[in-house]
């Protein structure tokens, strides 16, 4: 990637959550949400990120925007760090940064019209005026981008349906031309048969507007599509990143060999005799997380240095980060998992 640019840099970024103590507790306790996560997003890439329920994905995404102040860490946009900026210049750059939301339905104004809803952003940023025919001409087009009748201008949010509803709040994102969107689980609450075309439509307006996105879900079958890259979060911190391809075909650490596990395999002869290896159990508490490995209390491959000693977030091979004590540092070879800790499906 020598020609690629980098538009977002998050270097050792944390956002923990104070927890309200007794009036005797003399130790400050805290959930710590995200614990230290570093990567770049390129200029009109697509970087999944994916982790069980609570790994802190949306508490990333949040914090990377400056919706939730970071407790420490650097967020830096196309080189100026977000973390330092004034609440004035902060709203300067907002329009460029926008975040979609697993709910539509929540995040759309019910007595609001698609019209005023889609156009509000303009309004709001001073770019056009209420109730002009320029705006309506910018809603219409916004609505034709995203696949919809521009007549539904004047309907409301209720007479459509979840996927309508993405579509809908997708056009309102788009208005400001952001170059960057975090999209926190977009498809997680759409039918199977829906979810392949909001994915398809955002893919298509990145080709066409070359944004970059954050795509945040909490299995991989949902980010192998669209993403460019991958990260794989667990209990806030980052186990593993690497380009799609390797993430899927070569996964090093055992956390994304069990997540890859879950996923289907369209071919049915495959499916029946492949191996799955599939993780029991609930991950721990991130207000108690583990000692060295934040993953060892659930890895099949657990040793006593995994216990005590944190692993390092390294470059394996070009490109191809993971954290744990055994992956293979002359790289290319997966973790061998024993026969007996492997399910047979
Ligand atoms: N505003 C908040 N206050 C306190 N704890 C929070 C808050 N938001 C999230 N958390 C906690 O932070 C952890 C990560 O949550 P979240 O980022 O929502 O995870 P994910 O999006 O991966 O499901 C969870 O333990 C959650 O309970
Ligand atoms: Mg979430």
């Amino acid at each position: 990637m020598t020609d690629v640019k980098k538009l977002v840099e998050v270097i050792n970024l944390k956002k923990y959550f104070p927890i309200a103590g007794g009036l005797f507790q003399r130790t400050k306790r805290a959930v710590k949400a995200v614990d230290g996560i570093s990567f770049d997003i390129y200029e009109g890439e697509t970087l999944g990120m994916v982790g069980e329920s609570g790994c802190g994905k949306s508490t990333a995404g949040r914090a990377i925007l400056q919706l939730h102040k970071p407790t420490s860490g650097q967020v830096l946009y196309k080189g100026r760090d977000l973390t330092q900026l004034s609440s004035a210049e902060l709203r300067a750059q907002r329009p460029d940064m926008q975040m979609i939301f697993q709910d539509p339905y929540a995040t759309l104004n019910p007595r609001h019209s698609v019209r005023k809803i889609v156009g509000e952003p303009l309004v709001i940023n001073g770019k056009m005026k209420k109730g002009s025919l320029e705006l309506k001409d910018r809603v219409a087009e916004l609505l034709e981008l995203v696949g919809m009748n521009p007549a539904y201008m004047k309907r409301f949010p209720h007479e459509f349906s979840g996927g309508q509803r993405q579509r809908i709040g997708i056009a309102r994102v788009l208005s400001l031309n952001p170059k960057f969107i975090v999209c926190d689980e977009p498809i997680s609450a759409l039918d199977v048969s829906i979810q392949a075309q909001v994915v398809n439509l955002m893919q298509d307006l990145q080709e066409q507007f070359g944004m970059a996105y954050l795509f945040i879900a909490h299995d991989l079958s949902m980010v192998k599509h669209i993403s460019h890259r991958i990260v794989v979060m667990y209990l806030g911190k980052i186990m593993e990143m690497t380009d799609r391809n390797t993430l899927f075909d070569d996964p090093l650490h055992p956390y994304t060999q069990s997540l890859n596990s879950a996923v289907p395999i369209p071919n049915p002869e495959i499916e029946i005799t492949r191996t799955r290896f599939i993780l029991e159990g609930d991950p721990p508490s991130p207000a108690n997380p583990p000692s060295g490995c934040v993953f060892h209390t659930r890895c099949p491959l657990v040793t006593e240095e995994c216990i005590t000693v944190e692993p390092q977030f390294r470059e394996i091979t070009p490109g191809h980060f993971v954290a744990c004590h055994l992956a293979n540092t002359t790289g290319g070879s997966k973790i061998f998992i024993p026969d007996s800790k492997k399910e047979p499906s």
